[in-house]
């Protein structure tokens, strides 16, 4: 028996020790009987490595979750991703590789000999995909981790991006069934790379540019033509990053007075298409983009600067902190003329975007789901329609939402036909539950207990049909 005696968002961000396994979660309300696939998530489950804590949210340990649905139920697995990071933390006693706020204890000689060669971590927690028939774990770092779907057991690196840095935050290109995603290669002459990765050894590179003091990026936008990076001003010096001896993250600095820019790549060839400026803006999260009557139009999650950064190391967080909030802005590239001008899409703030991306990435959309603020963090779950500019939510007290994940009805056409799968943390009871909700509505469908509580995860993503073995 777990039991927790906190009944504050707090317990998201506390360690759970235990994998567990159910063949069946008790269901109130009726699972759709349609939904057929499994929710594989990851997010952090371990916030101390021997009796040190990490300083960051994203600094815990990986932990994936399964939540396999079919015939009207559903079943739950969690297990650790045994990354090499994970591993030396069990054995050792303590971390061994840097995290994105936390390093090693480390003597000045061993930090010396590792200036250039950096032990970066492989804890894949950010979010998981599929590239060839491969599942990965992947954060920021170029070792995306490969694992097993139906054991969530880890099997190494999977492949390595042309850089020290990449996201977790790839798209899919169905038509040549790749994975597309951003690359930094640091050094004297940094440069920004697009490669596309289809399988373990098949990698291409699709566009570069030459950049002196790299910003730090989390996500791009992609159309079926161009690729679209959104360069915040919270940039990096690479020499400094190498020799200070400080955190990754903390070598970043925010220069507002810099401005914005937009790099928009031609997917076909590389050329840089244009370079547009605009006022300064932090994100994590672009939404989507499209073409539109010789625009680019890009959708992100924006924060008037990176201090949401700051908000989420752990003893912030535990203490109640007032987070920053994103809002839903609309960019239009002037594809010819460089003009750029923005605009807010709703009156609520947004996280943890999600689409009907199968269908909409890259083309017109009108809805976007994700999260708002709940209570003293953020946990409610919203729907906004991007053309009206209307939103709609779903909370409930002492209970605090993660991303909601949009999985289509099959057969049929409208954008909001299907539902949203979020696990969310019920506080008071010290228990999670996976809720399943109407996304044309938010009504509440069904919710799965899970008997004991989830930490709080990143990113998940749905894969239909049986897994394979
Ligand atoms: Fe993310």
């Amino acid at each position: 028996m777990i039991v927790d005696t906190k009944t504050d968002p707090t317990l998201g961000f506390t360690s759970q020790d235990h994998e567990t396994a159910f063949d069946s979660l008790p269901v109130e309300g009726e699972l759709p009987r349609w939904l057929t696939g499994s929710l594989v998530r990851t997010g952090p489950a371990k916030f101390e490595v021997g009796d040190r804590p990490v300083r960051h949210w994203f600094d815990g340990l990986a932990m994936l979750h399964r939540y396999t649905f079919g015939d009207g139920e559903v079943s739950y697995g969690s297990r650790f991703l045994r990354s090499r990071a994970f591993r030396a933390a069990q054995e050792k006693g303590e971390l061994r590789y840097q995290e994105f706020a936390t390093d090693p204890c480390r003597s000045l000689f061993a930090r010396a000999s590792t200036l250039f060669r950096p032990a970066l971590t492989d804890n894949g927690v950010v979010n998981v995909s599929r590239v060839g028939d491969e599942f990965i774990a992947m954060t920021e770092t170029p070792l995306p981790v490969v694992f097993d779907p139906r054991t969530l057991e880890a099997a190494g690196v999977a492949y390595e991006p042309p850089g020290v840095l990449t996201t977790a935050h790839p798209h899919h290109d169905p038509v040549r069934r790749e994975l597309v995603n951003f690359a930094a290669q640091l050094g004297p002459r940094s440069q920004y790379r697009f490669y596309a990765q289809r399988s373990r050894t098949e990698q291409r590179r699709l566009a570069k540019a030459t950049v002196r003091e790299p910003a730090y990026v989390h996500s791009f936008g992609m159309t079926e033509r161009y690729l679209i990076l959104a360069e915040g001003p919270f940039v990096v010096n690479p020499l400094k990053l190498a020799l200070s001896g400080r955190p990754y993250i903390e070598n970043y600095r925010w220069e507002p007075e810099r401005g914005a820019r937009f790099l928009v790549f031609e997917r076909d060839g590389g050329a840089l298409r244009g370079e547009y400026r605009t006022d300064a803006f932090f994100t994590f999260h672009h939404v989507n983009a499209c073409e539109r009557d010789g625009e680019l139009v890009v959708d992100l999650c924006a924060y008037d600067d990176p201090s949401i950064i700051d908000a989420l190391y752990l003893d912030r967080l535990r203490t109640g902190n007032d987070i920053p909030k994103a809002r839903l802005r609309r960019f239009r590239l002037d594809l010819d003329g460089g003009r750029v001008n923005g605009e807010e899409l709703a009156d609520t703030d947004l996280e943890l975007p999600r689409i009907d991306y199968r269908r909409r990435n890259g083309r017109s959309y009108r809805y976007v789901y994700g999260l708002a603020a709940h209570e003293e963090f953020v946990g409610r779950v919203v729907k906004v329609d991007v053309e009206r500019g209307e939103h709609v939510g779903w909370s409930q007290d002492g209970c605090w939402a993660g991303e909601p994940v949009f999985v289509p009805e099959p057969g049929r056409d409208e954008e909001d036909a299907g539902v949203l799968l979020s696990v969310v943390l019920d506080a008071g009871r010290g228990e999670s539950f996976l809720l399943v909700l109407d996304a044309k509505t938010l009504e509440e469908r069904a919710r799965a207990r899970v008997p004991h509580r989830v930490p709080f995860s990143f990113h998940g993503q749905f894969f239909g049909g049986e897994l394979p073995s």
